[in-house]
């Protein structure tokens, strides 16, 4: 879809992540790595694990929680889209699964998923914001939910490190006041430098170098398309895969470092679920002001990437 300008409002945000924590010790255990290695590296210093959860358990607890959070009458829910990479089934897919355990029955109601790696919240945000402004549905709710920890290969340090477990939700609705600018895309990848089979592989170096590039393009493009001043940037929710990129990302912004949301270190890369957590922890942590835009950014398998800004 390239730079596309709509309107969305989000109504409200949710996270489950689960509580079976996994930290950089336990895997000095297990594979030849350093607590100092990864922290150094990553900036991650664990990571929660699913413990018999599916990914349609964690969507939808994420998914309750956003619409306790405000009170949500659910019955407005007519749009369902879980952007994850590893469904616990592959048919009925995971979006119909938290339309069930949901109990929404309504006439009319759509639920899929989609699969656009670690950018794939961001592509659905973009896919919902396109369906309300059609006019055909009201109320969306917007999913990333991922249990990488069945396709990691614990005995890979290069990859078993870098992933963590967790769900994240919004419920989001057609809003003419709040500007929503989207700049998505993907990248062909002929060396499949991150896929997964079984397991998740990964050439890290050149996935770092393409994220750094992208990050800062994203974003610069977004900005000038938008005629957004940083100045009015409250803040940049970043995909959370490497805190040594977010910091690249910053200086090649000259965006300071405190204005990107920064929840790496608890929850390790969770792919599409890590920027709807990272988003329901700052606006736990931030009172946001009418008009204030915050930035989300990702990148990942595809290779996708891209940035959109949403306004409060
Ligand atoms: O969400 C999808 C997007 N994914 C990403 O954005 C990931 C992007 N890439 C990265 O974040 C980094 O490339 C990594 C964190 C994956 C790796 O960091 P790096 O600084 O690029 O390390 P490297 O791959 O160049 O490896 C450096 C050394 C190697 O040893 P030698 O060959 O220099 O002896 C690795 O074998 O570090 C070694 N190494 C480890 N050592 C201890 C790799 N993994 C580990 C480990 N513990 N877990």
């Amino acid at each position: 879809m390239g730079l596309d300008k709509g309107f969305l409002k989000i109504v409200s945000t949710g996270r489950y992540t689960p509580d079976k924590v996994l930290s950089n010790k336990d895997l000095e255990k297990i594979v030849d790595t350093t607590d100092e290695w990864i922290t150094s590296r990553t900036g991650i210093k664990e990571r929660r694990i699913a413990n018999g959860e599916t990914t349609a358990d964690l969507a939808t607890l994420a998914a309750q929680k956003a619409i306790e959070k405000v009170g949500y009458d659910k019955n407005n829910i007519d749009l369902i889209i879980v952007a994850t990479f590893t469904p616990n089934l592959k048919s009925p897919s995971v979006a119909s699964q938290v339309q069930t355990n949901l109990d929404l029955d309504k006439q009319g109601i759509i639920a899929f998923d989609l699969n656009a790696a670690c950018t794939g919240f961001i592509y659905a945000l973009n896919v919902a914001e396109r369906m309300l402004h059609s006019g055909t549905h009201r109320g969306a709710l917007i999913i990333g939910a991922e249990v990488i920890s069945k396709v990691t290969d614990y005995q890979d340090r290069n990859t078993c490190v870098l992933f963590g477990d967790g769900a994240g939700a919004a419920i989001v609705e057609k809003d003419k006041t709040k500007e929503a600018i989207f700049n998505i895309s993907s990248k062909e990848d002929q060396d499949l430098i991150l896929h997964v089979d079984d397991y998740v592989h990964m050439d890290g170096q050149k996935v770092y170098q393409f994220a750094s590039r992208v990050i800062e393009s994203s974003i610069k493009e977004l900005l000038a398309y938008g005629n957004i001043p940083k100045s009015k940037i409250k803040k940049i929710i970043p995909h959370q895969a490497n805190i040594r990129i977010i910091k690249s990302a910053s200086r090649a912004l000259d965006i300071p470092l405190e204005s990107f949301f920064i929840n790496i270190h608890k929850y390790g890369n969770t792919s599409a679920a890590s920027i709807p957590i990272a988003l329901d922890e700052m606006l736990d942590e931030e009172t946001m002001e009418t008009e204030d835009k915050i930035i989300l950014v990702g990148f990942g398998a595809g290779l996708t990437y891209g940035a959109c800004s949403l306004t409060f």
